[in-house]
């Protein structure tokens, strides 16, 4: 198949028409795909358009975030949510969904965590498909994203991910790998960061040789927003549509490349073919309506199955009815329900946690707001709370990280709750010790304070009907069945990237390897605050007789409690015959068991091709080892219920290479630049030259030599400064610092073409006569190309209407 369509009119339609739309070419039968955020509910813009979360959306549903949603470890769910998102983004007629975004936590710091679901790819994967086979069956196209290793906010579009291979594939890429293999999504966006010096949208290695010719995957693939650099590399390496509105920017360099051979026809109608195929396939143009009612009660469910009790001393927790309840703290009232950025949504509505425990059967006798949100002081406040807390019986202490805390475009610098909020715990303390926190955050906190409480219930960003699902489970309506898809540390410190994330120059080394999240813990014998997989319930459940086969691990589970519960059985696999260097652990299999009192079921955790294999950079290919494995049954990584020996025949088993004994302990944070070069099968990168280049983030001219660049850095700097004094983080303000220069011609619509970028960062690496000069020439030579190749697109339609 081949669109009837001129070269210009290809190269044309490689670029979206404006932020949230592709070209139409109506002659050919091209219908403009209407593509849209994202991934917890749909965020359709019809004013004004902006890839940030900041101008207003239609309403939608506003579900928990996929951080949320990871832990209840349940991809039937998953797979509900998926369907409501589709079936709401059909109604408002948008063709392509932005979501879910399924990078691995690198580091507990990561802004973006609260839309991600794990540190572990095996989980990320199954929901992330899950959710894509719920989107798709609507009719709607999911664009999984950012394809790959997209993993810190810092410098997010100029920052190269330096990775081993085997790291490459074995924790940034199974997931997609899972999800392209199980749920074959019709999108994928591309991530910002280079991948080993390539950008990921131009890099042959990942959508090529990986993606296409591995997996199999015969989608488009998309940029991420202002993400384009190169659009012939970008072509040749498997790199379809550039979005937002680059105008016909990228037009010239495809067809001079076309002319000089550069580019083969071929290769551009392959990128024409992926998108004209999306066209056919999305089901769009019919706006079906939705019971938003329906969705937001599946909210709530989700919300409950989501949530994580983490900590429920003699029993303290479900409350009886009558309880009398003292609700303290301003997320209580203003509940914190989702993160800010591109996923924003604009909800249907939103219940809080006071509405939803006085619609309970609780005695809310009082409520204090207890502190100021962005955690400045205000000791009346708190003396407020105190006096509202006595003669209850239980304090309900809500808490939680503020807007500011975590957001797209900022990496967060410390897991601590605001010290004014946890102060207001201990002087809590004086008067009761019946403490529940109601905690909402869509990432990990320290809880050097979790002593001090009775009860810790850890909602995540539940969205909408999240503080209802919360109460549900405080009352014991519904028990809490949610367990954490990431690892709490004590403190992050005590985390394997901890010191060297975010990366503040342009690589990004991943010199932790394979040992990210409870790979590390479990491998370097370091304590954590809660594992992988861990929550409480209100039942408790026991595990029994396990047989091992070839084909998996199959054992009883019974629910010893009173009540009907919820527990996630966890499967992790460990290798007892030495050979490469491997994590101690891997979670290799879940499933969830819901169980009557005193019900028990037989469940089988099958073993797949993921099970025992690991990437072998010589042979470069997956293999499985010959040597016996320990099959572990687990409630958490660290609560190994049930254990089995297997043997597996595979190749023989090669002897771990003394030049990464580092690694051979997870003695990750003692790497020396001699292991991880071994890690890499190359030497590191030589530093980067003093002048800054199109690739450089805005942020890098602070070290300009343009005195006007470094006054324009610092003007930038306090601005950002002065919008987190005031508790709004500004996310145009964060994407323009972190911004290379050469997204300038990327967002503003043709107005700015490639050749004007390469005169600007002229001027800011001090030339300011000679590239002033040249800008301008520059600007009138873009201004009659994209003359010109607007008469010839008119041609061609005119030509095609003639026929
Ligand atoms: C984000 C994407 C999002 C896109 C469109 C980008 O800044 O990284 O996740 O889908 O904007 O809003």
């Amino acid at each position: 198949m081949t669109a009837n369509l001129t070269p210009v009119e290809k190269a044309a339609l490689l670029s979206g028409e404006n932020i949230w739309q592709s070209r139409a070419f109506p002659h050919a039968g091209i219908r403009s795909l209407f593509l849209a955020d994202g991934p917890h509910g749909v965020r359709k813009q019809t004013g004004s358009g902006d890839h940030l979360g900041i101008a207003a959306s239609q309403p939608a549903t506003c579900f928990p975030t996929a951080a949320t949603v990871a832990n209840s470890w349940d991809t039937r769910l998953a797979q509900e949510v998926g369907e409501a998102l589709g079936a709401e983004a059909a109604s408002q007629e948008v063709d392509v969904l932005l979501g879910p975004g399924l990078n691995i936590k690198r580091s507990p710091l990561c802004g973006r965590n609260f839309e991600y679901f794990s540190e572990d790819p095996y989980l990320a994967g199954h929901l992330a498909a899950a959710y894509v086979r719920g989107i798709q069956s609507q009719g709607v196209a999911a664009s999984p994203k950012h394809f790959a290793a997209n993993s810190q906010e810092l410098r997010r579009m100029a920052s190269d991910s330096v990775v081993d291979e085997r790291t490459l594939r074995e924790i940034y890429l199974t997931a997609f790998e899972i999800l392209v293999r199980e749920a074959s999504p019709r999108v994928i966006m591309s991530a910002y960061n280079k991948i080993n010096g390539e950008y990921a949208h131009e890099n042959a290695h990942l959508l090529t040789e990986i993606l296409r010719d591995e997996w199999g995957f015969d989608g488009a693939v998309i940029t991420d927003w202002g993400g384009g650099n190169n659009p012939v590399a970008a072509i040749k390496a498997g790199g379809g549509l550039e979005m937002p509105s680059p105008g016909l920017a990228s037009v010239p360099a495809i067809m001079d490349a076309l002319a000089s051979g550069e580019l083969s026809e071929a290769d551009l109608d392959a990128r024409v073919d992926e998108l004209v195929r999306l066209v056919e396939w999305v089901d769009g143009g019919k706006a079906r309506p939705v019971d938003v009612d329906a969705h937001h009660e599946l909210a709530r469910r989700v919300a409950q199955e989501s949530a994580v009790l983490l900590r429920n001393e003699g029993d303290i927790l479900p409350l009886a009815p009558g309880t009398r309840v003292a609700v303290i703290g301003d997320f209580a009232h203003t509940p914190r329900y989702q993160g800010a950025g591109s996923s924003l949504v604009n909800a249907t509505k939103v219940v809080s946690g006071l509405e939803a425990l006085r619609a309970s059967d609780l005695d809310v006798v009082s409520y204090a707001q207890g502190f100021e949100r962005d955690g400045s002081a205000n000791d009346a406040l708190a003396l407020a709370a105190v006096d509202a807390a006595i003669g209850a019986d239980v304090v309900l202490l809500y808490l939680g990280l503020d807007e500011v805390a975590e957001s797209e475009g900022k990496d967060r610098s410390h897991l601590a709750l605001h010290p004014a909020h946890v102060e207001l715990l201990s002087k809590l303390r004086h008067v009761t010790d019946k403490i529940v926190v109601v905690l909402s955050a869509g990432s990990v906190v320290e809880m050097p304070w979790l002593e001090q409480t009775a009860a810790v219930l850890h909602g995540y960003l539940g969205g909408q009907a999240g503080a209802q699902g919360m109460v549900d489970l405080l009352t014991g309506a519904a028990n809490p069945s949610g367990r954490l898809a990431e690892t709490y540390p004590l403190s992050l410190a005590t985390s394997p990237t901890a010191g060297a994330f975010p990366s503040p120059v342009g690589s990004a080394e991943y010199r932790e390897g394979l040992f990210v999240g409870y790979r590390y813990f479990a491998t370097a014998g370091v304590d954590v605050r809660f594992p992988l997989g861990f929550g409480l319930g209100y039942t408790t459940f026991d595990f029994d007789d396990l047989s091992v086969t070839a084909s998996g691990a199959s054992f009883s589970v019974k629910n010893t409690g009173e009540r009907e519960g919820a527990e996630v059985a966890q499967l992790y696999v460990r290798r007892l015959t030495d050979g490469v260097i491997r994590p101690a652990i891997e979670l290799k299999g879940f499933t969830k068991v819901h169980l009557a009192a005193g019900e028990s079921a037989r469940v089988t955790l099958a073993f797949d091709e993921y099970t025992f294999r690991h990437f072998d950079t010589d042979a470069d290919a997956w293999v499985v080892e010959e040597g016996d494995y320990e099959i572990i049954v687990a409630t958490s990584s660290s609560h190994h219920r049930l254990t089995g020996t297997h043997h597996v025949e595979g190749v023989a088993a090669r002897t771990p290479d003394p030049a990464l004994a580092a690694y051979a302990t997870a003695d990750v944070m003692a790497v020396s630049d001699e292991q991880f070069a071994a890690l890499l099968g190359r030497p590191l990168a030589a530093a980067q030259s003093a002048d800054l280049g199109i690739n450089d983030p805005l942020r890098a001219m602070h070290t300009a030599s343009s005195p006007l660049a470094r006054f324009a850095a610092k003007v930038l700097r306090s601005l950002i400064d002065r919008s987190e004094r005031k508790g709004k983080p500004d996310l145009n303000l964060y994407f323009l610092y972190n911004m290379p220069f050469r997204a300038i011609g990327k967002m503003t619509n043709g107005m700015v073409s490639p050749e004007m970028v390469d005169q600007i960062v002229r001027i800011v690496n001090g030339h300011f006569f000679r590239g002033t000069g040249a800008l301008v020439g520059a600007f009138f030579r873009n201004l009659s190309t994209s003359r010109r190749l607007r008469r010839e697109l008119e041609a061609a339609a005119a030509a095609a209407a003639a026929k």
